[in-house]
């Protein structure tokens, strides 16, 4: 079992009765996701999507990797929230968090249009004006502010570059199949396109072109990734949670919150795994956090952020709960020297590979952290490559539903994103919104 969940650490604070008396819940949660009668049902696509995915689009995606691979030293992939989150974790969990200072054989992939920052816009121009590049446009909706943006600049680079044909040449936009802006541009310049399924929301879109095509792009075996994650459809469909442990896992974290646990922080200690916080954060935060309900999602790397965070986790309000994603193996080792004077005083780990000792901070903080008052959820996996991470994704997804309607939540839509985009749209003045714009302006004091 690729992941196994480990509940040595959580034990004393949540009993096997209080545990057990979650069965019912946990079955209805999963009648609701497995009969798609519960709320959201048309967002439910990626439950099959690693045995029912375009079989034709995914040789499609490999063709085109393979193509830019050849045809640019870096890649842009543009895009957000959903439409960012999970290629960059990919490819950090499998390749490294220093990709693109490692690399030799494939492309260097820069990350734009997720920021509206004019100085991180201006910076990535600079990086690739010398290079050859290509861009992964990624939009579901076609019409998101920050990717637009990014795209409209780089769009024109590439055009004054190569000229409009090449330029074409070196532009793959995945997104809807027909609607929207950029399906309209890619049409009308001949792009190569391709699609976020209708029935799968930004957050869980990391298995399809969303995420397949840069990952595949960074060398990443995308059919291991696949297996993965079919392995994890397969594996997690059993109702019963002494059987199912994404099913556990989701029901320890509602038994958590109804204890007065309303943050969980995700927790690894390696630091390639940064992503994946952020993926996680978007896939719980947006999921949960509705209808003045839900967990909040935090995340750290440790050991490191035990020297910042550490203070406040043993021993400040009690309101937090940990999930500790922990690897077997390591990806590569460093054993730690004898040295003959022992002048560092460190000799006492001598012989040692760092994982052991990384592994040793692990269990001593697991056991402090346990004594200070926080339960910690463990979830064991082997190592950090493409099968493992397959796994992972369909896992958390899978826990995320479960949870979500053991709460109580529709966990597939984002209603509260919208509002922040309706007033900066008034506030720019876009055609359409010229009533909210001056009640606005007033109580800025503009
Ligand atoms: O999960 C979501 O729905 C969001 O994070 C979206 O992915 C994000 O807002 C980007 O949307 P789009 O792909 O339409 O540009």
């Amino acid at each position: 079992m690729p992941i196994k969940l480990n509940d040595n650490y959580v034990k004393a604070f949540v009993s096997e009765e209080e545990l057990a008396a979650m069965q019912p819940e946990v079955t209805k949660a999963h009648e609701l996701l497995t009969s798609k009668t519960g709320p959201g049902n048309d967002f439910t696509g990626w439950v099959e999507l690693p045995t029912d995915y375009d079989k034709e689009e995914f040789a499609r995606i490999k063709a085109a990797a393979e193509k830019i691979r050849k045809q640019a030293d870096v890649l842009i992939v543009i895009g957000i929230g959903g439409s960012y989150l999970g290629a960059r974790a990919a490819i950090e969990f499998c390749r490294s968090q220093n990709y693109n200072l490692l690399t030799k054989d494939t492309p260097q992939i820069f990350f734009s249009g997720n920021t509206i920052s004019s100085t991180t816009l201006s910076e990535m121009k600079e990086l690739v004006a010398d290079k050859d590049f290509a861009v992964n446009v990624i939009s579901k909706s076609g019409t998101t502010t920050e990717p637009s943006i990014a795209f409209r600049v780089f769009r024109e680079m590439l055009v004054e570059k190569y000229g409009e044909e090449e330029a074409a040449e070196r532009i793959y936009a995945t997104t809807d199949k027909e609607k929207g802006t950029l399906k309209a541009l890619a049409d009308e310049k001949g792009y190569q396109t391709f699609v976020v399924p209708d029935d799968i929301g930004g957050r869980y879109s990391v298995l399809t072109a969303v995420g397949l095509l840069p990952i595949a792009v960074a060398g990443i075996d995308i059919d291991r990734l696949m297996k993965g994650a079919r392995d994890a459809q397969n594996a997690l469909t059993d109702p019963d949670l002494k059987k199912n442990d994404a099913y556990k896992y989701a029901a320890l974290r509602n038994v958590l919150l109804r204890k007065g646990k309303n943050i969980e922080m995700l927790v690894s200690y390696e630091p390639s795994f940064t992503m994946m916080n952020e993926w996680f954060k978007q896939l719980f935060g947006e999921s949960e956090g509705k209808d003045g309900k839900g967990i909040y999602p935090a995340a750290a790397i440790f050991s490191t952020d035990l020297h910042s965070m550490g203070q406040y986790i043993q021993q400040g309000q009690r309101i937090l709960f940990e999930t500790v994603v922990s690897f077997n193996e390591p990806i590569r080792e460093v054993v730690i020297k004898e040295e003959a004077d022992n002048s560092d005083g460190l000799n006492f780990v001598a012989g040692k590979g760092m994982s052991y000792v990384n592994r040793k901070a692990m269990q001593g903080t697991l056991l402090a952290h346990n004594d200070g008052g926080v339960p910690n959820i463990v979830l064991e996996a082997e190592r950090m490559d493409e099968y493992e991470l397959g796994y992972m994704i369909y896992f958390f997804e899978k826990a995320c539903a479960i949870s979500g309607y053991i709460l109580g939540v529709n966990p597939f839509n984002q209603p509260g994103v919208e509002s922040y985009k309706k007033n900066m749209f008034a506030l720019l003045g876009k055609p359409g919104y010229e009533d909210e714009r001056a009640a606005l302006e007033k109580r800025l004091g503009l």
